[in-house]
């Protein structure tokens, strides 16, 4: 008998469901007038303002130490500050080193919105035993990049067309291995979080009239994950299976689109290489590109598809990846203030925010 009642509840989702990933499929970015193109690229660009940003997080994160707490609490405040809904994801969970308290960060603008673009970063850092790992690249440069986004954009939430979505951020905690990387020493806070929105119900407000629930995890429209980012010469391949190669070519069109505007030539080359890459990296996107297998319900793997992931991480790694090097001095800010033009002006043009 109960297992009647969970086929009847999924017999609904799974249309609403359908319908839902439908329309966040067919999503088209908004054409921005050249003046707001050059206003959200040029303008808004401000290094001095960027390195201001960064520097309460260029200090050793390691999980469930007072420094750490306290870059969770600069991020947390950066961003209630600005109008976002801030909540904490926390838990408990088992390291090589024993029992650890993690907190994911999830800061939310427009939480009514049913549906939400992410950008997500992990703000941890990894252990090396002996050395003062600052992380820069991996991922201080990336979370920051994401601040500077989220204050330059805040502003023009309320007046922008895709008012169905709203804009998400999330930090991981947790992203690195203790120890080694495997499956149950990494991915502490993602694989907790996809977890945890896997199994929330998401009632949809948009339609009173036709009965339509949804799990938390299906209003991510599409999760950008941002990784080992901020060194010279970066380069970020398309990834195929991750459900979003063709907005990853929409992205990597925008560069393409600004350079011709003229307002991006610091760094020669492109950094979004639209081509079909094959190198699958594991990363904090797994667990939500993977969601699903974990139900209980057999049809539900079956008819479940993953969340839509661009994985912006650039490969081959950072020469520093993992190296107490990887500080102040592995960054190159032409690069940084390029990569953040190009994505400051896709989440514009996916939510429809045209600055005058
Ligand atoms: C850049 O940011 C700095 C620090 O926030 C600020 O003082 C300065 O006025 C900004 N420059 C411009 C041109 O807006
Ligand atoms: C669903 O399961 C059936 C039978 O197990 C299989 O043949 C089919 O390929 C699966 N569909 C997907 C999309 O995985
Ligand atoms: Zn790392």
């Amino acid at each position: 008998m109960s297992f009647a009642i969970i086929l009847g509840i999924f017999m609904c989702t799974t249309s609403a469901w359908g319908q839902w990933r439908t329309n966040q499929k067919t999503h088209q970015l908004s054409l921005l007038p050249e003046s707001s193109t050059l206003r959200l690229c040029r303008d808004f660009t401000n290094q001095t303002r960027f390195k201001e940003i960064l520097a309460p997080i260029m200090v050793p994160r390691i999980v469930d130490t007072p420094q750490h707490r306290q870059v969770g609490d600069y991020l947390q405040s950066f961003l209630h500050n600005l109008g976002f809904a801030t909540e904490w994801d926390a838990f408990t969970d088992t390291t090589p080193f024993g029992t650890r308290n993690f907190r994911n960060l999830i800061a939310t603008f427009d939480e009514a919105a049913p549906r939400r673009l992410v950008l997500a970063c992990h703000y941890d850092s990894k252990i090396i035993p002996g050395q003062v790992m600052i992380a820069a690249t991996d991922s201080a440069v990336p979370c920051a990049m994401m601040l500077d986004i989220a204050q330059t954009l805040a502003p023009y939430m309320y007046k922008r067309v895709a008012q169905q979505v709203g804009l998400q951020l999330i930090f991981f905690d947790g992203e690195e291995a203790f120890r080694d990387w495997t499956a149950t020493d990494s991915l502490y806070g993602s694989r907790h979080l996809a977890q945890k929105w896997e199994q929330k119900w998401f009632p949809s407000s948009s339609s009173l009239n036709n009965f339509e629930l949804s799990k938390e995890i299906d209003r991510i429209d599409v999760l950008m994950l941002l990784d080992l980012l901020g060194a010279a010469n970066p380069s970020i391949g398309n990834t195929i299976g991750m459900g979003a190669t063709e907005l990853f070519s929409q992205l990597a069109d925008v560069e393409l689109n600004l350079r011709a505007t003229g307002c991006l030539n610091a760094i020669r080359r492109n950094v979004f290489n639209k081509q079909l890459s094959y190198n699958q990296v594991e990363d904090d996107h797994i667990p939500f590109l993977k969601r699903g297998k974990i139900n209980v319900i057999n049809f539900y793997v079956n008819i479940s598809s993953g969340v839509p992931i661009l994985h912006l991480i650039t490969v081959p790694f950072p020469s520093v990846w993992h190296r107490s090097s990887d500080n102040a001095n592995a960054l190159h800010y032409p690069t940084i203030d390029h990569m953040t033009a190009v994505i400051r002006v896709f989440v514009a043009k996916y939510l429809g925010i045209a600055p005058a």
